[in-house]
């Protein structure tokens, strides 16, 4: 969509406008793929959903946009009244938005370049009535690229970054220019969260660790920013992921939700204190 002067600055004024109603804005990165953004992304936004904040998820996946599919949002499409769009309600709390909402084949693949990203992020934040939230958190696909990049430029006064990495070194790795992205756009980083970190069998209860431990919490101490926690390797994540169904609620009473639960207190409070 090409823009003249006069619409753009009024899409600014939108964005700007929306910005100043949403309290924390929180950005979920990683350096490599398929470490689990989305599924921390899905059970942070839901869990501050349930203990009564009003809450926003924006996906910034264009290209692997998974946030619908774990919220159990499949076939939603989002609608507008010629002016803003409708977010979708996923409970009274929170809702959500995605390009995979703009989609009625979920086969089909988004084929775009920087510039058309960069503008459906930019759109998704000015015209999208999101109201007044305490949190939005935004979904992004891996590494340092456009969609990051926007949403850094995008949300002056972005509260913080949460980088999610598994323990072994090639993950680390990455993690690590995460952490240097988010210090270089001047973003505060909230910090590292561990993820798939041990897998204890189901059988006889002994601890293998598969991508190894502790890599992510060592990587925090390097680089000197908090470590929120270690998440395990767990079957069932994957299992109420696929059904739509965030972890972190309806598997509650297990010590992996409890690990959640921490997780988004260390979060909440670094936030509190932040203020
Ligand atoms: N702790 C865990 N234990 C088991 N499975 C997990 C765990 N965390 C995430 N998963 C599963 O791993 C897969 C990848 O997770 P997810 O989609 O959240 O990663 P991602 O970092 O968002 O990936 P992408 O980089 O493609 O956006 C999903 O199937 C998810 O259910
Ligand atoms: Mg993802």
């Amino acid at each position: 969509m090409q823009f003249n002067n006069e619409e753009r600055q009024a899409q600014d004024k939108r964005l700007a406008d929306n910005l100043s109603r949403i309290k924390y804005k929180l950005v979920v990165i990683s350096g490599k793929g398929g470490v689990g953004k989305t599924t921390v992304s899905v059970n942070l936004a839901y869990e501050l959903s349930t203990r009564g904040y009003k809450v926003g998820i924006l996906d910034a996946d264009i290209h692997g946009p998974n946030v619908v599919k774990m919220l159990g949002m499949d076939g939603v499409q989002l609608y507008g009244d010629g002016q803003l769009i409708q977010p979708a309600e996923i409970n009274k709390n929170l809702r959500a938005v995605s390009v995979a909402m703009l989609s009625d084949d979920p086969d089909k693949p988004i084929i775009w370049r920087g510039p058309l990203k960069t503008g459906i992020i930019k759109q998704f934040l000015s015209d999208v009535s999101w109201g007044d939230l305490d949190f939005l958190v935004i979904d992004s696909p891996p590494g340092t690229g456009d969609e990051p990049l926007s949403v850094c430029q995008l949300i002056k006064g972005l509260d913080g970054a949460i980088i999610v990495t598994t323990p072994q070194e090639v993950a680390i790795l990455d993690s690590r220019k995460s952490v240097q992205f988010a210090k270089e756009l001047n973003v505060p980083v909230v910090g590292i969260i561990e993820n798939m970190s041990g897998f204890k069998c189901p059988f006889c209860g002994h601890e293998i660790d598969i991508f190894g431990k502790g890599g992510g919490e060592k990587a925090a101490k390097d680089l000197n920013v908090n470590f929120l926690g270690r998440l395990p390797l767990e079957p069932d994540i994957v299992k109420f992921s696929d059904e739509g169904k965030p972890y972190i609620h309806y598997s509650r009473d297990t010590e992996t939700a409890k690990k959640m639960v921490d997780i988004v207190d260390k979060i909440e409070k670094w936030l509190e204190e932040k203020k």
